[in-house]
């Protein structure tokens, strides 16, 4: 089945056991970032770029020549990460929109990373960048991602720290609220039961080791993105999923209105955007000299996910 766009590519439809994750994806699952593309790729890679360049130069190993998948890819930042490392990235998502804003010609996948539609071992490393806060089930999706890369790969992942707060930020919201703007019921899922999950050094550490990640490594920080431009920092907010429908609503001139209404709030007083970040480094067990004498090599996958593979 193919996706209008030429390059993408929808491989599987399946149905993963795991609670509220238990949902079809590749085309019946609400698509949180349905209309994003635009706006993450002009406004949020003001913030997500920078971010992902600190989670790819962060593998414990050179990665030139290697097969990455770039999970929950979105517009590609991470992808475009690893090409400047001299990787080949594999862009996957479950929004076809957003990977069709993937720039070159990488492989793109529609496909959700609680039940990769890839062989076991078939990917030398994995990054996944802000996409394991979006689902109910972490763990089953760090085994996923475990599962696919091959022994001794890397596994790489980041999402926001609980309770990150930035009063410049929240000026914005202000004044997009103060021009009807409500958040979708998904936000709220997101921020309330989603991303708590993962967002701290702790409890990513602990998920990491429950799906069978080694040499884990984990580290909870303020990013210095050098972001100090009101506007890019307006740019990146309004660029954020949760206001792509209402701004996709609004006429033009009204859109211009808002922006500039949100710069004038945030310019008085603008610090540098510091956002809390949870980074994993960690990597997929080396293949065992005697499989009996180290059980903790063994991946758990996630249940009911139909692998076919050879673990
Ligand atoms: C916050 S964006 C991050 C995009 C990109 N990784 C970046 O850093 O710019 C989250 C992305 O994860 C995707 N996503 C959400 N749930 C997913 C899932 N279960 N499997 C794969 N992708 C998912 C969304 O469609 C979206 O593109």
């Amino acid at each position: 089945m193919r996706d209008a766009h030429p390059a993408v590519v929808h491989v599987h439809r399946r149905y993963v056991a795991g609670g509220r994750d238990a949902r079809p994806y590749g085309g019946a699952v609400l698509d949180r970032y349905a209309r994003a593309a635009p706006g993450w790729a002009a406004g949020a890679a003001h913030v997500y770029g920078p971010l992902a360049r600190a989670l790819v130069d962060a593998a414990p190993h050179p990665l030139a020549g290697r097969r990455v998948l770039d999970a929950g890819a979105g517009t590609g930042l991470a992808g475009d990460a690893l090409t400047t490392a001299g990787a080949r990235p594999v862009a996957l998502d479950v929004s076809a929109p957003m990977l069709t804003a993937v720039p070159g010609d990488q492989p793109r996948v529609v496909g959700s990373v609680l039940a990769l539609p890839l062989a076991d071992a078939a990917m030398d490393d994995a990054v996944a960048a802000f996409v394991l806060n979006h689902v109910h089930a972490p763990v089953a999706a760090l085994a996923e991602l475990a599962r696919v890369v091959r022994p001794d790969g890397a596994v790489l992942a980041t999402v926001m720290s609980a309770g990150n707060s930035s009063p410049v930020r929240d000026r914005i919201d202000v004044v997009a609220r103060a021009h009807g703007f409500t958040p979708p019921d998904w936000y709220a899922e997101l921020t309330g039961e989603q991303a708590p999950l993962l967002g701290s050094a702790d409890r990513m550490a602990r998920a990491a080791h429950e799906a069978g990640l080694v040499a884990v490594r984990v580290e909870e920080a303020p990013a210095d993105l050098g972001l100090t431009d009101p506007a890019a920092l307006v740019d990146y907010r309004l660029g954020q999923a949760q206001f792509a429908d209402w701004l996709a609503g609004l006429d033009p001139r009204t859109r211009s209105a808002i922006r500039a209404e949100a710069l004038a709030a945030v310019a008085p007083g603008m610090e540098p955007y510091r956002p809390g970040v949870v980074q994993l480094t960690a990597q997929v067990p080396g293949d065992p000299v005697d499989p009996g004498a180290d059980a903790a090599w063994r991946v758990r996958r996630p249940a009911g996910a139909d692998t076919g593979g050879r673990r």
